[in-house]
Formats: structure tokens, sequence, C-alpha cells
């Protein structure tokens, strides 16, 4: 190799670092952050496992305290601020016929309050009703939502001994 080769295959060498650079800065602006990760919404909805190790006590607890305020949760208590969550497992979602739900919420009116419904909507209650009347912020805590939901899916005709406080 003459010096002119070395001179092609050094600007061959620049050249190729300068495409690579660029294909990488080109993805970087052009590829949402989201495909490069998964976002933590997907990884926090993911809490079947935790369910298993969820603990319904410690749900009632949490429940009155976060949730109280505006919800009941026995059969018998008319709904407050929010709906009452008596039954709501499985329940048809904004379907309390005396309660004025936001037109946000009820956009899922078609869907029903699976376990994982309820996750997204505990999570974070304005990714899942952008304009919901629900004032309230979410429970990042994957624990405390899996004690939630296993505590409120109990609240049905044959379990409302739980919720009573038995
Ligand atoms: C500041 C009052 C407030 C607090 C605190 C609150 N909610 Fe709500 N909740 C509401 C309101 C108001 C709605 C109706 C939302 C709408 O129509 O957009 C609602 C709706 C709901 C629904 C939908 C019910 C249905 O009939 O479709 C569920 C489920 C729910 N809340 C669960 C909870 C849980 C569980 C907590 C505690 C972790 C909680 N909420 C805390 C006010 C509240």
């Amino acid at each position: 190799m003459d010096s002119y080769d070395w001179n092609r295959l050094a600007a061959a060498s620049v050249l190729s670092c300068c495409i690579l650079i660029n294909c990488w800065f080109i993805s970087k602006i052009s590829i949402p952050y989201s495909s490069f990760e998964f976002p933590a919404y997907d990884k926090d909805t993911q809490i079947n496992l935790n369910l298993k190790t969820a603990n319904i006590s410690r749900g009632k607890i949490i429940a009155a305290q976060q949730c109280g305020v505006c919800h009941t949760f026995n059969s018998n208590e008319p709904d407050k601020i929010g709906p009452s969550l008596f039954n709501i497992k499985n329940r048809k979602i904004a379907s309390l016929l005396k309660f004025n739900y936001s037109t946000s919420l009820k956009l899922h009116k078609q869907e029903r309050w699976t376990t994982e419904n309820l996750n997204k909507w505990l999570y974070k209650p304005l990714q899942f009703a952008p304009a919901t009347l629900m004032a309230y912020g979410g429970l990042s805590s994957k624990q405390d939502r899996a004690d939630i939901i296993v505590y409120i899916n109990s609240l049905t005709d044959q379990h409302s001994e739980f919720a009573k406080g038995n």
C-alpha cells in the first residue's frame, strides 16, 4: 500500500464512523424512548404474581385510609363523592345508574373492572381516564395495589362479612 492507499483507508474509516454516529443520532431522535425500553407503566401492570402474596387485611386498612373518604364498601351504604365499591369485581365500568360519572370514565363503559383494569386505574387514574372526576393521584406501590384489589374484589354478597369488619 502506498500513501495514497493509506489516505483512502483513513478517509473511509472516518466516513464510516460518521455514518454510524449519524445512524445512532437519527434513531435516537426519531424512535421514541419507549420503544427502547419497556415503560414503567407496562412493567407495573404485571401484578398477577403479586396477587398471590397479596394481603387482604392490609388491603382493607389501606382502602379505608386512601379510598374511604370518597367511597363506601358495603351493600347498604350509599355512594359518596365516588361510587360504591360494593360488587366492584367484574362490574361494568361506570355502570351504577345513580352515579353521575365523567364522560372520560364512561368511554370505558364497554369494559369491566377486571384485576388488570383496576390495576391500571389505581396506578394512575389520569392515565386510564384523562378527565376523570376521581381526584386521586394513584398508588405507585405494586404491593399496595395488589392488597387493595384483593380486598375490593372480596366486596361481594358472599364475602360481605369481611367488608363489615368481622
Ligand atoms: C377524592 C375522592 C376519591 C378518592 C380518594 C378515591 N376515589 Fe375512586 N372515584 C372517585 C370518583 C369521583 C369516581 C368517579 C370517577 C369518574 O366518574 O370519572 C371514582 C371512581 C372509582 C372507581 C370506578 C367505579 C365504577 O363504578 O366504575 C373505582 C373502582 C374506584 N374509584 C376505586 C378507588 C379506590 C380503590 C380508591 C383508593 C385507592 C379510590 N377510588 C380513591 C373518587 C375518589
